[in-house]
């Protein structure tokens, strides 16, 4: 694919939401199908969600790129800084179900007391479509998404990477950035003798 035909912007309510929805699910293979057990699920309950002002997942947090020849969104990255707005009111998620109450309180709160604190840009989410996967989209979207922020003079960008995605981590090793910490949860082993999760920065 050629990548001049890739236009990367932030997306707009006129924009096919319901895809945003699907390439945030699939970021992550442990986080969203806790959170919203299916992707039709997934879709009916975070699509309108991402409307929701200064939601973590608000589409002004977010990055889509689309392929032009189709106008097909093929790819999301969610970035926060400690300038975004991350007040929205998760009360009455937390009582839809001890599921959402259970991640939202452990990693999203978590992470937004985190990035409010930071002197860093933190990248949440990237994902690829799977049919665009390997053609260098991931590449140069993470490229446009750091170039905005090394302007804005952030010291640092950083994301959590699960241990068990070695393209990832090699894409990102590849941009720069390096491992600081491990994490150990215990997803993958439960005597958390291998760490889950590593936090990676760039230099
Ligand atoms: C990870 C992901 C975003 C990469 O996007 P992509 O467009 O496929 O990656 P790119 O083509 O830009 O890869 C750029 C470089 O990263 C490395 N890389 C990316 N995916 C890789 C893989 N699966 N295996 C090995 N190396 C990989 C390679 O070094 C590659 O460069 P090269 O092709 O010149 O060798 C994509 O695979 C994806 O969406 N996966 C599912 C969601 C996910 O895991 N997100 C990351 C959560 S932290």
């Amino acid at each position: 694919m050629d990548l001049n035909e890739l236009i990367i912007r932030k997306p707009t309510s006129d924009d096919d939401l319901e895809k945003i929805a699907e390439l945030l699910y699939n970021t992550d293979p442990y986080i969203y199908p806790y959170w919203f057990e299916t992707l039709d699920k997934c879709k009916k309950e975070l699509t309108p969600l991402l409307l929701e002002k200064n939601f973590f997942f608000a589409l002004d947090h977010l990055y889509i790129t689309i392929d032009s020849n189709n106008n097909d969104i093929i790819g999301v990255i969610c970035i926060l800084d400690k300038n975004d707005d991350l007040s929205y009111d998760y009360s009455e998620l937390k009582k839809k179900n001890e599921r959402y109450k259970f991640t939202i309180e452990n990693y999203i709160e978590g992470l937004i007391e985190e990035v409010d604190n930071a002197d860093f840009a933190y990248i949440s989410n990237v994902c690829v479509d799977a049919n665009y996967r390997g053609k260098h989209i991931g590449k140069t979207m993470l490229n446009y998404v750091i170039d905005i922020y090394k302007k804005k003079l952030y010291d640092y960008i950083v994301l959590d990477v699960l241990a068990e995605n070695p393209g990832a981590i090699k894409l990102y090793q590849n941009l720069g950035f390096e491992q600081f910490t491990e994490v150990f949860q215990g997803f993958n082993d439960p005597t958390k003798k291998r760490p889950d999760v590593f936090s990676m920065k760039t230099k």
